[in-house]
């Protein structure tokens, strides 16, 4: 087959590198890549929100299957427009990417299909947004309803911040059209967690579970960032967890998809807020985490492809899913000053000297000058599975320290439990 991928992150490197191990994979290509896609994958310079000249490359290429990484293409309607021309593609269309694309389409699916999620409020107006603040206690959560790269959810410790938040994004126009509409909701307390699953249209299957780490710095300090760290599996998940989740959250989506007759094939990732042994939903969104993909991906024994063209075809069932009984753990190494401001283009010395077993997923970098340079904030994830966390955290931190480039900073935390 003649496969390609959307995307530039950590994760699609991931992609890349679990399907190249596929015998059904004979040519690979990467829709823009970076400098470690590269060294697997013939990477095409072209953005991946141009819909129509992916398209075009895709049918002049006689690309069998199509694998779209990010939300950013899924919401503009990518894969729609590779099924109109009759080509393959893993990813949900525009309808189903709604789920991603509208915050409040989400929390009106949740509310409708008695899925557990946060009290709330959706408003297309400042002024009947500001007076609803009133009915809502500190802390309150202000978010935009459309995509904003992760910058769009702002937790208000007062009502004067909520307030203002309200300004700068429905009257100043923070997010641009994304704020057009806005979702005000309750805070909620807990740990939160991911879970990913494989949506075939009807079936909803739970990949193994991962444990990400959002703070930029050690003991969970600083900013909220892309995501720092990952392991997995991660033990927050429970069996009465896993029960509960199943029961009042999986079967109500799988409900609500019927109903509403979406027909979502690919990943969806739901957003979950956790407190004893119950779960409520945040988010979701529509298509594999990063970096959650980075720690679950070295973890899954099947074949990918096969997954993903069960999934088109809608017929996949949990025995298709084989996982590793190892752990896995993945540590991001980030640019200085990531996530605020940073400096790209620092030549990156030592990725030849890691261990064997030592996987890295290249996320900023690209090729200048034959050598390998950073590219953006989050620049890769060191990666590491063992048969326990601590062991492949030990692993990684000692190979890590011989991967230089100026300002590179990392958390020294990760997957300690
Ligand atoms: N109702 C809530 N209560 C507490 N924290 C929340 C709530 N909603 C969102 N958050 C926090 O904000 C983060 C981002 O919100 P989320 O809905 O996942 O949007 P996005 O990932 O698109 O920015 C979450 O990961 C969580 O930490
Ligand atoms: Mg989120």
């Amino acid at each position: 087959m003649r496969v390609l991928v959307v995307g530039n992150g950590g994760r699609e490197h991931a992609i890349c590198w679990k399907i190249s191990q596929s015998p059904l994979v004979e040519e690979l290509y990467c829709i823009p890549g970076n400098a470690g896609i590269q060294e697997i994958a013939e990477c095409v310079e072209f953005s991946v929100d141009d819909i129509q000249g992916i398209t075009d490359f895709a049918k002049d290429n006689s690309i069998d299957l199509t694998i779209i990484g990010p939300e950013v293409p899924l919401v503009l309607g990518l894969a729609d427009s590779l099924k109109e021309v009759g080509l393959k593609v893993f990813g949900p269309d525009k309808k189903a990417a709604k789920f991603e694309g509208s915050k409040a389409y989400s929390k009106d699916f949740m509310v409708k299909y008695n899925i557990p999620t946060a009290q709330y409020g959706v408003f297309s107006n400042a002024d009947d947004a500001l007076r609803a603040l009133k009915q809502f206690d500190i802390p309150i959560v202000v978010k935009a309803d459309g995509l904003a790269a992760g910058k769009g959810v702002l937790i208000c410790e007062r009502k004067s911040e909520a307030e203002e938040a309200i300004v700068e994004i429905m009257q100043k126009h923070q997010f641009g059209e994304a704020g057009n509409r806005i979702v005000i909701e309750e805070f909620l307390t807990g740990t939160e967690a991911s879970l990913l699953c494989f949506v075939d249209g009807t079936n909803i299957i739970p990949m193994e579970s991962a444990r990400d780490y959002k703070k930029a710095y050690d003991g969970d300090k600083g900013l909220n960032t892309g995501g720092m760290g990952c392991f997995s599996p991660n033990p927050i998940y429970t069996d009465r967890l896993k029960n509960y989740i199943d029961n009042h959250i999986i079967s109500n989506i799988k409900v609500g998809l019927q109903k509403e007759s979406i027909d979502f094939r690919g990943v969806l990732f739901i957003g979950l807020m956790i407190e004893d042994d119950e779960a409520k939903v945040l988010e979701f969104n529509v298509r594999f985490g990063d970096p959650e993909t980075q720690v679950i991906l070295p973890r899954l024994e099947s074949d990918l492809i096969e997954i993903m063209m069960k999934v088109i075809e809608g017929n996949l069932h949990e025995s298709d899913l084989v996982w590793s009984e190892k752990q896995a753990v993945a540590v991001v190494i980030a640019s200085g000053g990531y996530p605020n401001d940073y400096k790209k283009g620092k030549v990156i010395n030592g990725l030849n000297t890691m261990d064997d077993d030592i996987m890295i997923f290249h996320a900023g970098t690209i090729l200048k000058d034959g050598n390998v340079v950073t590219n953006g904030g989050r620049v890769m994830a060191v990666t590491c599975m063992e048969e326990n966390v601590e062991k492949a955290r030990d692993k990684i931190y000692n190979n890590i320290g011989r991967i230089i480039f100026d300002k590179m900073e990392y958390r020294t935390d990760i997957a300690k439990l």
